[in-house]
């Protein structure tokens, strides 16, 4: 078996418990099992660009990382990642910022991880790239002599066709991306997205649904949809910590159910139309009047970008004003938490409730809508309102599925959940376990490694000539 080097943007710190869903804890979740290199940026920022990076081994995950330039922070994470990829990539044109500065400080960054890791790769490794931050890496890297097979692998979802040309350099993108040998993606939404960005621009000549030509190299494109580790995550949900335990039982002899939902404090993961479908909730159906509490878990994230800042002011306000408009002296319907949780109380937490909220306007997959399911105590299961828009929603089909531009239709779709009799809350639950117990970390892992380590270099075109005649 090859060694496995993982490259991520991120990487976690796989000693701490850290925030539920996102792609670290995909990757922890993965790596930990399998073991392998774990190579990113440290989160730091420095005033010289670093010329070697650090080496820490844990278990048996040797983990790589380095520091980036202030500069590049700013072009590169800030600028092109996360104001231009981020929300392009989720449908969001009216949030891209462009300047060339961006794309310069991305491409830059992207030779500096290229440039720090060639010296840690040895002939045999396979090398596994995630995310829009790294989309260039496999080209960094090939320019500078590494022939190792390379894969890569989108965590957020992928634009139709016209969201994407309408950004500067999106062929230099694309044709970057053509380097790596397997590209996956999330859903079959994003595969076909992306195939029909390739026919249309005559990219690659298409050989069959999997397969794409460019020159004389086959490259796989497939859907490989992330996984949780389903039964750690169900175990750590059943150790209910005490002051989980103390809520749960108040909640209990009052009468009330709690609705939650958990998301970083971003704009894709529509908390304002959420907030709003609970305050509709509460107006259409007066009689749940102290009988069900929301609570939001949403951990700031990229504070730095504007779009970030406007977001959490509207949520605070639309915060004030339902609970204004609702509470009484002995009920705070909406409780919403801008700090980190960490995952063990999130795990006990999304046990504790009835109905998890999973509603963005566009979501790579979402883990927390696995999570969720994966923490239910299955003799009386939660219900999962899921938007139609999470790639999660291709597999969880027993959840109910909602539009989360619907005001109306999310408020009717959580007064369905808490109403849910105990057999339909089962019968879903049971689906819904069964999937997220078989697509899980390691199986997402390992079907993508299969693809990735398939023996042998890039298949020519006269090998595939001689096998056809
Ligand atoms: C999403 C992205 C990840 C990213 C994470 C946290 O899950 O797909 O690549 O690491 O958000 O965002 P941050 O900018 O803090 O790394």
């Amino acid at each position: 078996m090859s060694r496995l080097v993982v490259v991520s943007n991120r990487v976690a710190d796989l000693r701490k418990s850290s925030q539920s869903g996102g792609l670290a804890v995909g990757l922890a979740d993965a790596l930990r099992e399998r073991g392998g290199v774990w190579f990113g940026w440290d989160g730091e920022t420095v005033a010289t660009r670093p010329t070697e990076a650090k080496v820490d081994e844990i278990g048996n995950v040797r983990m790589i990382s380095m520091p980036i330039r202030q500069e590049d922070y700013n072009d590169y994470y800030i600028g092109y990642a996360n104001s231009v990829l981020w929300p392009l990539f989720h449908y969001r044109l009216d949030l891209v910022s462009f300047r060339p500065a961006f794309f310069e400080g991305y491409m830059r960054v992207n030779l500096q991880f290229a440039s720090l890791l060639a010296p840690h790769l040895a002939d045999d490794d396979i090398v596994w790239v995630h995310d829009y931050h790294l989309i260039p890496l496999a080209q960094a890297l090939r320019n500078l002599g590494c022939r190792q097979r390379t894969g890569f692998f989108l965590h957020i979802p992928f634009p139709p066709l016209d969201l994407l040309a309408a950004t500067p350099n999106h062929r230099e993108l694309v044709e970057a991306l053509m380097q790596y040998d397997v590209i996956g993606f999330q859903t079959s939404t994003d595969v076909a997205n992306f195939r029909h960005y390739l026919d249309e621009w005559g990219m690659a000549e298409s050989v069959d649904e999997d397969t794409v030509r460019v020159d004389r190299r086959l490259i796989t494109i497939r859907r490989y949809p992330i996984g949780v580790d389903a039964d750690a995550f169900r175990e750590m949900a059943e150790q209910t910590p005490d002051d989980v335990r103390i809520d749960s039982q108040r909640r209990e002899v009052l009468g009330r159910k709690q609705i939650i939902g958990v998301d970083r404090l971003d704009y894709s993961k529509g908390l304002p139309d959420r907030f709003r479908a609970f305050s509709r909730l509460l107006s259409l159906h007066p009689e749940l009047e102290k009988k069900v509490t929301f609570l939001q878990v949403a951990p700031p994230t990229r504070e730095d970008v504007n779009a970030y800042s406007d977001i959490r002011e509207e949520l605070e306000g639309l915060t004030g004003s339902i609970n204004g408009r609702f509470s009484d002296f002995n009920w705070t319907p909406l409780r919403y938490i801008h700090r980190p949780v960490a995952r063990e109380t999130l795990a006990s937490l999304f046990r504790a409730s009835r109905v998890g909220l999973v509603t963005p306007l566009r979501d790579g997959m979402n883990l927390v809508a696995k999570e969720f399911v994966a923490a239910q105590d299955d003799e009386n299961p939660g219900v999962l309102v899921l938007s139609q828009f999470a790639g999660a929603a291709e597999e969880l089909r027993e959840a109910l599925i909602v539009n989360p531009y619907d005001i109306d239709g999310m408020a009717e779709a959580i007064n369905r959940a808490l109403y849910m009799d105990l057999d339909e809350r089962k019968d879903r639950q049971k689906a819904l376990r069964a999937r997220v117990s078989e697509q899980n970390a390691q199986t997402w892992l390992e079907s993508f490694l299969r693809d990735l380590e398939r023996p042998g270099k890039p298949v020519l075109v006269r090998d595939i000539d001689a096998s056809a005649a």
